[in-house]
């Protein structure tokens, strides 16, 4: 297979009115969030939802890649063929998180730092054999009394530049992730206040790093009031902010940017991200990246029953639909309640 440049896998991730879907939740926490859902498993039940997921008619309409854990990029389906190629038959880039957990950030007081460099040069060299473009590496920020410092920014800004310069090197798409994570009481206007210097800290890193911004995209949290914050922002104000705070540090080269949604409602993932694109004059395609709310209504769908499979099936691709019309800033309340009547 010929490969195709860093910049155009970038630029086909983020084809107008696609996105990405998430669905590289490790097995052990996949488990944990059927048993958090209540729903009992088996020791297949993470290959059934993977192959639901990756097989799901007519996903790829709006969903141009989706994030593979290494288990999932080697696995195979109930009859026995190998679900990657069949991902690319499908029309969907296929990615890697290469990652292998959060660790502790030694010296810190509790904050973290993605894990898994060591061996990272080969893997990357492997994964883009079996042909895939991209891969993902997450930096979990949280604000709170005195965080995230200085120093764990820091920290993770040189480990997301560093997987983002073995990623290229292997001629694969780096998503650099900083999240600032919507748990606490904060305003909308903290939140606002570190993202800017996260993102700030982050672009530097990339350059020091010579990453190349054009085969780049960034995973970026919405600049949001905290969960637990008694005056919640409206819509309106989170485009806004969002909007703002892209335009004051990632640059125009970038192609890309794609949201995780972070514990957001469905809605509200869909609702703001079609705010920015409706409302903004934006230099780069602003789309989606999203694990949960692309799939929480589906499993519940799902259940874990072989017979709910079509219908899981139809719940994903609705909420990829919704999403993919919020990323040419076309979704309506309307449209989200005629298709599920
Ligand atoms: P959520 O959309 O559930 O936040 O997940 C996105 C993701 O990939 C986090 O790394």
């Amino acid at each position: 297979m010929s490969r195709l440049s860093t910049e155009e896998i970038a630029n086909q991730l983020v084809t107008p009115g696609k996105g990405i879907m998430a669905a590289d939740r490790p097995s052990p926490a996949f488990r944990e969030m059927m048993e958090a859902e209540g729903i009992s498993h088996d020791r297949h039940s993470y290959r059934n939802w993977s192959e639901l997921l990756f097989k799901a008619p007519n996903l790829n309409e709006s969903v141009s890649g989706i994030i593979m854990t290494d288990e999932q990029v080697r696995m195979a389906d109930a009859g026995g063929e190998p679900l990657l190629p069949q991902v690319i038959e499908r029309d969907m880039i296929p990615g890697i998180s290469p990652f292998k957990g959060m660790a502790p950030l030694a010296g810190s007081a509790g904050e973290t730092v993605g894990s898994g460099l060591d061996g990272l040069r080969e893997r990357l060299a492997e994964y883009a054999d079996m042909g895939v473009g991209f891969s993902k590496w997450r930096a979990a920020l949280q604000i709170g009394p005195g965080t995230p410092s200085y120093y764990a920014i820091e920290a993770n800004a040189y480990v997301m530049a560093q997987v983002a310069a073995l990623s290229q090197e292997a001629g694969i798409v780096p998503i650099v992730e900083p999240e600032v994570m919507l748990w606490g009481d904060h305003s909308i206007e903290r939140c606002f206040e570190v993202t800017e210097f996260v993102l700030w800290r982050t672009f530097e890193a990339l350059y020091v790093h010579r990453v190349d911004p054009e085969g780049t995209l960034v995973k970026a949290s919405m600049v949001l009031s905290g969960s637990d914050c008694a005056e919640q922002a409206d819509v309106e104000k989170v485009a806004e902010l969002t909007v703002k705070v892209f335009k004051r540090r990632i640059p125009a080269a970038i192609p890309g940017i794609v949201f995780l949604s972070g514990g957001q409602s469905d809605w509200h993932a869909t609702a703001h991200l079609n705010a920015m694109n409706a409302n903004y004059e934006l230099p780069w395609k602003l789309s989606f990246s999203y694990a949960r709310a692309l799939q929480r209504e589906p499993m519940a769908v799902w259940a874990n029953q072989a017979e709910n499979v079509p219908a899981a099936q139809a719940a994903l691709l609705h909420r990829a639909k919704m999403n993919g019309l919020a990323a040419l800033g076309l979704w309506t309340d309307e449209l989200e309640r005629a298709a599920v009547a």
